[in-house]
């Protein structure tokens, strides 16, 4: 079979070469198209008290300014209905109130400069703290809860409490937000757009332009990176670009640049928690209560599920017989928070992680035995009451990091280390993920295909999901020559269109091969079993001893006789059959009520674990990663290259999150309160190779079937990311190693050498 086969990735040779197309590429290709550029205000929170775009017509080039008056549709580009596409009250400082279309993107930008906009600023809401303090919160409060965590928390023999604030995350996908939107003579508009959810899309471009549906199709050809960005925040854009098209009958490009994409574009949400946990004699964890507040921006978005997903997996990979977790979303005057790599399970389980790091010393406990010690056995259920199956994975991964990682031997040169060395320590960290794979909301998980045979045998494949480097398209090939057992060259696949597959979910929650490989794979098995009753009439056979395999059709004994694919194809064409199926899949067995927080929302759960040791210098808390082991279980890899590639990246995007990215706010009372300080890669560090581990060894757990998934593979996407936490936990070890023994250190997220400097000043001189 085709699948898990190591191949590289279908457009490699494309990306290295600089010939893969992406959406701003389809410009150059488009004749006498306009470009967009947004007037932006300089407030955090202000009511706009006039507009005059009438000097934007005096610049050349200017075509026309787009206001509110022009929006035939509903004036919002949120599907909760918050997000004024125009608006007339500024709720962060960068908020477009208007674009400009010129002949030329200078064009644009200048008319965006001359457009006068008149502001009363208003009182603003920067920080999560100044927002729990005015109790400014949105959505919904979800509620966990498991057993009797006050009752737990009297009886424990070790109790401890903390408070945690931590940052979001800059998705810095390589190519910012951008869409092209054409109209065709009978008002049908076309928007090329760089979007992990097509569908949603063009939903919203309908109604900003009152438009059904029909009259809407989005078009993704494939993404430069979009990591959760490019979920929920296309769809402004693509209807500002599509609105644009329409007035005036021009093709319309709208490409953010880099300051542009930052200071408007959502993020991962920072959080902030509170927590007080209880421990028996043995270590074993009692009892969790916490209350995560999530900076959700000015407004919903994707607040309500990512914090949903916090609250799933706040557990991480710990059995807590009682837990109480309180979930609320700050409004703040920021930019509006939304999905990211792990969609809050990062921040939920970033909670638990920090504090059993912050309590091992305290308890006496050596993290790693801690860790170990409360990991979930099969028998178990999560808070939200589903059955962890597979818990043992959890430890067969741990093993064998500690065994291929000489965890232990290393620990012990460390320890050596550490006493020779005043001013530099090192430290090594093991950390666990299990992260549950689907959407939260049972209805997202459903998928479809459309599968092609043309007359001459060759193939070509259309799906619900996206493409953002991650490597899917790659896995749908892969599983769509397995099925129709043909060459993987015999197989092409089309750009995702909401006109061959609708309704689709966004590529998101991983789960993007998982649904749409099971699409696929059901599409081709109807051509497969239509061209085996051909096949078995040519053969002089049973349709059901037809095999299908290398472009070859035979039957299951030799003396049968084969005939190649491509003449049965015709064959089959020449007998009237039909030669394309559409394919659907929804995942069974799910249920998830969001209200009580309780069901099994989740298909499965993927499992992994990470191994870090870092070196820390005691003058300016700089660091380096020196080795990364990592075991990670995916199942029945349907493409071990592009696994591999995903675990690594995830990993690296994580430790970024972690111990680098710092994104800042001007939270003063100045006038650029509110303002994005890190507008740009010159002060938001990102990792780039010298911070990759100097040693980084990852493997994929064997024998690691999934039933019921397709070809016993598992989602990548995102679990990976969660590894991260070893490096931070490193980190902490390295601190402490300061001080005396059995220092408890608190470390700012991310851990940048800056806050780790301060960590190893209080280690030095405990309170
Ligand atoms: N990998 C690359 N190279 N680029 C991306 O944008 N996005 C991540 C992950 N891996 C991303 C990536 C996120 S947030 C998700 S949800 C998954 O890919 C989505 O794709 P999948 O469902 O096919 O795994
Ligand atoms: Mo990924 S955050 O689910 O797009």
């Amino acid at each position: 079979p085709v699948v898990g086969i190591p191949l590289p990735h279908e457009s490699a040779a494309l990306h290295v070469t600089g010939e893969a197309l992406y959406t701003d590429d389809l410009v150059g290709r488009t004749a006498g198209a306009l470009h967009a550029w947004p007037v932006q205000a300089p407030h955090a929170h202000a009511m706009v008290t006039g507009l005059r775009p009438e000097p934007a017509y005096d610049v050349p080039g200017v075509v026309r300014v787009l206001t509110a008056a022009d929006v035939p549709g509903v004036n919002d580009a949120g599907v909760k209905h918050d997000e004024p596409l125009f608006p007339t009250e500024v709720m962060f400082h960068g908020h477009a109130v208007c674009w400009v279309l010129g002949e030329t993107q200078e064009a644009a930008r200048l008319g965006a400069a001359a457009v006068e906009v008149d502001y009363e600023p208003l009182p603003s809401l920067v920080t999560v703290p100044e927002a729990i303090a005015a109790e400014s919160f949105q959505g919904a409060r979800p509620h966990l809860e498991r057993g009797d965590v006050t009752g737990a928390l009297d009886d424990a023999a070790h109790v401890f409490e903390g408070e945690f604030e931590f940052a979001g995350q800059e998705h810095f996908y390589l190519e910012t937000h951008v869409s092209l939107a054409l109209v065709d003579e009978a008002g049908q508009v076309l928007v090329h757009s760089s979007t992990q959810h097509p569908s949603e899309t063009q939903e919203i471009v309908a109604h900003v332009l009152g438009l059904p549906s029909h009259a809407v199709t989005v078009q993704c050809l494939r993404m430069g990176g979009a990591f959760g960005g490019k979920e929920m925040q296309p769809h402004g854009y693509a209807a500002i670009a599509a609105l644009g098209a329409t007035l005036t009958g021009r093709p319309v490009r709208l490409r953010l640049n880099r300051t542009q994409d930052m200071t408007m574009s959502g993020k991962r949400h920072g959080f902030h928690s509170t927590w007080r946990v209880g421990f028996d004699a043995d270590g074993l964890l009692v009892a969790l209560e916490a209350t995560l507040t999530a900076d959700g921006g000015w407004s919903l978005d994707l607040s309500e599920p990512v914090l949903a997903r916090a609250l799933c997996h706040i557990d991480n990979a710990y059995w807590v017989p009682n837990v109480r977790v309180d979930g609320r979303i700050a409004r703040t005057h920021k930019t509006s928070q939304t999905a990211f790599r792990g969609f809050g399970g990062p921040q939920g389980m970033l909670v638990m992680e920090d504090l059993l790091g912050r309590c091992a010393p305290l308890l006496g406990i050596d993290p790693i035995e801690l860790r170990r010690r409360n990991f979930y056995r099969s028998h178990h259920t999560t808070p939200y009451g589903q059955p962890v199956r597979h818990a043992d994975r959890l430890e067969a991964c741990w093993d064998q990091v500690a065994e291929s990682g000489e965890v232990a031997r290393r620990r012990t040169e460390i320890a050596e280390f550490n006493r020779q060395n005043p001013h530099s320590k090192r430290g090594l960290a093991m950390t666990p993920v299990k992260f549950g794979i689907s959407f939260n909301l049972t209805a997202f998980n459903q998928a479809g295909a459309l599968v092609h045979v043309y007359k001459d045998g060759s193939v070509l494949i259309n799906h619900g999901g996206t493409e953002m480097g991650q490597g899917l398209h790659t896995k749908m090939l892969q599983v769509a020559a397995t099925t129709l057992g043909v060459p993987l060259e015999r197989v092409r696949l089309a750009p995702t269109r909401t006109d061959k597959v609708p309704n689709t979910s966004a590529t998101a929650a991983s789960s993007g091969a998982d649904l749409n490989g099971a699409a696929i794979k059901n599409a081709c098995e109807q051509i497969r079993e239509r061209l085996a009753q051909v096949a078995g009439g040519r053969l002089g056979i049973s349709p059901n001893d037809v095999r299908f395999e290398a472009g070859t059709v035979r039957g299951i004994s030799v003396a049968s006789g084969s005939i190649s694919w491509d003449e049965l194809v015709n064959t089959a064409y020449h007998q009237r059959v039909q030669l394309w199926a559409a394919g659907f899949y929804r995942t069974e067995g799910l249920h998830w009520d969001a209200a009580s927080m309780r069901g099994e929302p989740f298909k499965y759960f993927a499992y992994g674990v990470a191994a870090a040791e870092v070196e820390v210098s005691g003058f300016t808390g700089a660091y380096t990663l020196r080795r990364v082991d990592i075991v990670h279980d995916v199942g029945d890899s349907l493409s071990p290259l592009i696994d591999i590639g995903q675990i690594e990246g995830g990993f690296v995007q994580g430790a970024g999150w972690l111990t680098l990215e710092d994104l800042r706010w001007d939270a003063s009372d100045g006038p650029t309160r509110g303002r994005l300080a890190t507008q740009a890669a010159s002060t938001y560090k990102l990792p780039s190779f010298s911070e990759m581990p100097e040693v980084f060894r990852v493997t994929l757990l064997e024998k690691a079937h999934e039933e019921g998934a397709v070809y016993g593979s598992k989602a990548v996407g995102e679990p990976p990311l969660m590894l991260a936490f070893s490096v931070r936990e490193a980190l902490r070890e390295a601190a402490a190693a300061f001080g005396p023994a059995g220092t408890s250190v608190e470390l700012a997220s991310p851990a940048t050498p800056e806050a780790v400097f301060w960590a190893i000043e209080r280690a030095r001189t405990p309170a």
